[in-house]
């Protein structure tokens, strides 16, 4: 993408947080001598399937939260790489709630807190769990407010996800910026009317998919300059 135009009138900056805010592999890296060279295959698939069947359990109408979903993923994730080993499995699930953040997070969501613009979170995630993560990530402070899909029962990138921002935060749609390094996320955000950054971390090619990103970042230190207020 070529250089990035400023995103102007914003109120509201809202995150997306595992994979954005937090990195949903340092789970496995706590344990990797556990699991030896397949450590990073079997996260990398743990990641995949918990992404695929949140999408499915959408389409067929049959929602479990995120607790569950991301357990059963593991569950298919061991069962391919003949694992049977309860005490990593649930020790894998404890280190989802004690997640790191991104070494840039602490620093970019307190630059921007001073500049004045709302900070939130909007995740799959169950408000247990991203009130772990938040916590043991040290950024309680400032973050105002974790909306969580649980309210609505269906995960992203359905619209009503995204409604529940503009809702709770009684802005505009085009007042928030979304940020996520998720493509489809922010394929879906935007597609929803959300002004969007995508955090590109991982080198991705963009989605051919409605919804395109009003600008595309390497980590989030690059957000503030980005951004002018409403
Ligand atoms: C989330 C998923 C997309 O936090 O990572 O909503």
């Amino acid at each position: 993408m070529s250089a990035n135009r400023t995103i102007d009138g914003i109120k509201a900056c809202v995150f997306d947080a595992y994979g954005t805010l937090f990195d949903v592999h340092s789970a496995v890296g706590k344990h990797r001598h556990r699991l030896g060279d397949s450590a990073d295959q079997v996260s990398v698939l743990w990641r995949t399937k918990q992404l695929e069947y949140t999408w499915l359990r959408s389409l067929m109408g049959r929602h479990k939260d995120f607790w569950q979903v991301t357990e059963d993923a593991l569950d298919f994730a061991f069962d391919m790489h003949g694992i049977s080993d309860p005490d990593l499995h649930k020790d894998l699930m404890a280190a989802y709630l004690d997640l790191d953040c991104y070494a840039e997070v602490p620093e970019t969501l307190a630059t921007l807190k001073d500049r004045g613009f709302r900070l939130a979170i909007l995740s799959n995630g169950t408000p247990a769990m991203l009130a772990a993560a938040v916590k043991n990530a040290g950024i309680e402070a400032l973050i105002e407010k974790n909306f969580s899909v649980e309210d609505v029962g269906i995960f992203k990138p359905d619209f009503r996800v995204y409604q529940m921002a503009v809702d709770g935060l009684h802005v505009r749609p085009e007042e928030i910026v979304f940020q996520s390094s998720n493509a489809w996320d922010a394929s879906g955000a935007s597609a929803f009317g959300f002004k969007v950054a995508w955090v590109n971390r991982f080198d991705q090619s963009r989605e051919r998919l409605p919804g395109q990103p009003d600008a595309e970042i390497q980590t989030l230190a690059d957000l503030p300059t980005l951004l002018t207020s409403a």
